[in-house]
C-alpha cells in the first residue's frame, strides 16, 4: 500500500474528533488553525469552543471591537493573531463572503502558506498540502531527509514532496491524517516505531536514526532581556497604561516596566520586591521579569498615558498572561498581609 493509502487508513482509526472537524463552516475552521499555530489543542480546544459560542460568525465577530477580542484570547499568546484573527473577519466582511480558494485566503490578514492551505483542503476540498512542524518530521523521518528544514531549499523540498504525496480526491483527510500521524504516532521524542504502518518503509527506522531528524539548523542567539515591573497601588487604583504600537504586546495593558531599575525615580523607591526572575518565554527570546509592588496614598507622577484603574477594570482589560502572573501574586500577598479575621 502507498504511503498515503496507509496514512488514510491510520487516520481512519486513529485519528482525532475534534469539534471543529464536524464542521465545514470555513470560519469556524479558519478560528481553530489561528489558535492551533502556536498553541496546543488541549488548550486551543476551549477557547475555540468560547470564540465561537461568542461569535457564531464571522460578522459577528467583525462586529467586536478589539479589545474584546483581545480580552476572550488572555492566556493564549501571541496576540498579533487575535488582531489580526480581527482584521481579517473585516475583511471577509468587506468581500462579502469567505474567500474560498487559498490564493485569496492566504491574503487573509494572519494567514500564511500553512493555514490558507488548511484552510483551502478541509472547508473546501482544494488540493493543496499543508506542511506544519508534523509533516517535517513524518516526511524527513519516512524518506531519510536531511536537508535542514528552516532553510529555504528546505522549504521547498519539503513543500514540493507534501504536494506530490497529496491523493487530490482526499485532500482534507489526508493533511489531517498527516498531522495526527505526527502528532500520536511519529511524535518528536519518541515514536512509536514497533507498532507503526509505515515501518516497513521507513527510511529513519531502517536506519536508526528516528532522533536526528528533521535536521534543523540551531538558531545560536538565544537573547535574554530584564525588566521590572511595578504594580503601583493608590487610593483603591492602580496604575496601567496601553502597550503602543511597534514592540510585543500591542494593545494590552500593564502597570508600570522598567527596563533599569537603577533608574527608578525617587518616588518609587519605596517599591517592594514580591518576586524576582520570573521567566517568560517568547519565540525568540526569553524575559526575566522582577515584580514589585507600590502601595501609596499619594499617587506618584507617571507618564501622560498612564491611567487610574479600579480592580473591575484591571480585570476587565486584555492583559500580557506575564501580568496577570504578577496580579496574582500581589494578590496573594495582600491577602497574607491582610489582618487575620477573628
Ligand atoms: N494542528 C493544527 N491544525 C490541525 C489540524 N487541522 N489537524 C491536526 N493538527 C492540527
Ligand atoms: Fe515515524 Fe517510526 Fe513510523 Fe518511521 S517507523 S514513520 S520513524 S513512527
Amino acid at each position: 500500500m502507498s504511503f498515503s493509502s496507509t496514512l488514510l487508513q491510520w487516520y481512519a482509526q486513529h485519528g482525532r474528533d475534534l469539534p471543529w472537524r464536524r464542521t465545514r463552516d470555513p470560519y469556524a475552521i479558519w478560528l481553530s488553525e489561528i489558535i492551533l499555530q502556536q498553541t496546543r489543542i488541549a488548550q486551543g480546544e476551549a477557547y475555540w469552543l468560547r470564540f465561537v459560542e461568542r461569535w457564531p460568525t464571522v460578522e459577528q465577530l467583525a462586529d467586536a471591537t478589539e479589545d474584546e477580542v483581545l480580552r476572550l484570547w488572555q492566556g493564549l499568546g501571541y496576540y498579533s493573531r487575535a488582531r489580526n484573527l480581527h482584521a481579517a473577519a473585516r475583511q471577509v466582511v468587506a468581500l462579502g463572503h469567505f474567500p474560498t480558494t487559498y490564493d485569496e485566503i492566504i491574503r487573509l490578514k494572519g494567514v500564511g502558506e500553512y493555514t490558507a492551505a488548511a484552510i483551502a483542503s478541509l472547508a473546501f476540498d482544494e488540493p493543496r498540502a499543508v506542511v506544519d512542524g508534523n509533516v517535517f518530521r513524518v516526511l524527513s523521518r519516512h524518506f531519510g531527509i536531511d536537508v535542514p528544514i528552516n532553510t529555504t531549499e528546505g522549504k521547498k523540498t519539503f513543500s514540493a514532496l507534501a504536494q506530490q504525496l497529496l491523493p487530490h480526491e482526499a485532500a482534507a483527510s489526508y493533511n489531517q491524517a498527516i498531522m495526527d500521524f505526527g502528532a500520536l504516532q511519529c511524535t518528536p521524542q519518541s515514536p512509536d516505531c514497533l507498532r507503526c504502518p509505515l515501518l516497513d518503509t521507513c527510511d529513519a527506522a531502517a536506519t536508526g536514526r528516528q532522533a536526528q531528524l528533521p535536521v534543523k539548523l540551531r538558531n545560536l542567539q538565544v537573547r535574554e532581556r530584564h525588566l521590572a515591573y511595578i504594580h503601583i497601588v493608590s487610593r483603591g487604583r492602580a496604575a496601567f497604561h496601553q502597550r503602543p504600537a511597534g514592540d510585543i504586546w500591542q494593545g494590552l495593558w500593564e502597570p508600570l516596566l522598567i527596563e533599569d531599575m537603577q533608574a527608578l525615580p525617587p518616588a518609587l523607591a519605596d517599591a517592594r520586591l514580591l518576586r524576582s526572575q520570573v521567566k517568560h518565554q517568547l519565540t525568540h527570546r526569553t524575559l526575566l521579569a522582577d515584580f514589585y509592588v507600590l502601595y501609596t496614598d499619594v499617587p506618584p507622577a507617571l507618564p501622560a498615558d498612564f491611567q487610574w484603574l479600579t480592580p473591575e477594570e484591571v480585570e476587565a482589560r486584555a492583559k500580557p498572561r506575564l501580568v496577570q502572573h504578577l496580579l496574582d501574586i500581589a494578590a496573594e500577598h495582600a491577602a497574607d498581609d491582610a489582618p487575620a479575621a477573628d
